[in-house]
């Protein structure tokens, strides 16, 4: 049986390298110069493998490691808001999910995994080079994981393409808008949301997050839940016990979480 295409490595500072098993000598960025078929792939699972200076582990593909050790270019949306946005959105086997910008890719590995074989996935995205990274890391994600849904990409703003967003799917059971402008998206969109379908907005700041909610109004949407997710990460005390580590508490955005009745 021939070995999976990708590999994942963890390193002891919990750092991730995700590398194709090409056989020949070239560059892998932050391990150097090697041949990676006759370095890896005879490692197993939790067996350790010296790449220079550094002891690596090999490690399954799961969500957390893709996340970690994936190309970036766009701001990405991270496992504490996407959690909560496919769960809100209610995906998952069967339906059709509609994602615009698709950035960097991070949100759309985590709607990948849960929709699975039998999914259809409709990305949207004005700049070739914000597409070419997701792209890429969702050819990762369909050769590493064993059901990848039917995707679709279209270049474009998704005001502009909503033809070509129709010939893929009439109407979305699930709708996720990270742009910088949502009003006009939502007026473009709000008619491709199936009854019982939720739109959900992402909103870095308070005047979009106001924007969004005033046009999924006026798209005859329902408001259904909107606010911020605060993550407090614990460690253990350098003296003993448990506590919140130190550290700020971050920002990542606003969501909005819209219903279509009927
Ligand atoms: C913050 S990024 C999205 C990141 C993505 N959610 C992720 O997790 O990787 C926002 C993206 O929206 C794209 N964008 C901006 N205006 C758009 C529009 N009208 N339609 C579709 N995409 C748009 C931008 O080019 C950018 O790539």
């Amino acid at each position: 049986m021939n070995p999976p295409p990708w590999y994942a490595f963890l390193e002891k500072d919990g750092k991730i390298h995700i590398v194709e098993m090409m056989p020949g000598v070239r560059k892998i960025k932050g391990l150097g110069v090697l041949d990676a078929f006759e370095t890896f792939s005879k490692i197993e699972y939790g067996e350790e493998v010296l790449v220079g200076q550094k002891v690596l582990t090999r490690v399954p593909m799961r969500l957390p490691e893709m996340t970690k050790g994936m190309l970036r270019r766009a701001q990405t949306i991270s496992a504490k808001d996407a959690g909560f946005i496919t769960s809100r959105l209610g995906i998952g086997p069967n339906d059709r999910v509609l994602e615009a910008g698709i950035g960097s890719g991070g949100l759309s590995m985590y709607i990948a995994r849960v929709l699975g074989n039998s999914g259809v996935h409709v990305t949207v995205e004005p700049r070739n080079e914000h597409a070419e990274v997701a792209l890429e890391n969702l050819r990762r994600a369909r050769e590493a994981w064993t059901e990848f849904p039917t995707h679709h990409h279209i270049e474009g703003a998704i005001e502009d393409v909503v033809d070509d967003i129709r010939t893929c799917s009439e109407y979305f059971d699930g709708i996720i808008l990270d742009l910088p402008e949502h009003p006009s998206a939502i007026n473009a969109v709000a008619s491709l949301l199936d009854i019982g379908g939720r739109l959900i907005c992402y909103c870095p700041v308070t005047s979009q997050l106001e924007s969004a909610w005033i046009a999924c109004e006026q798209a005859d949407l329902e408001i259904e839940w909107a606010g911020e997710l605060i993550e407090r990460q614990w460690g253990k005390a350098s003296k003993g016990g448990v506590r919140p580590v130190n550290g700020p508490f971050g920002h990542t955005a606003f969501l909005l979480v819209a219903y279509r009745r009927n």
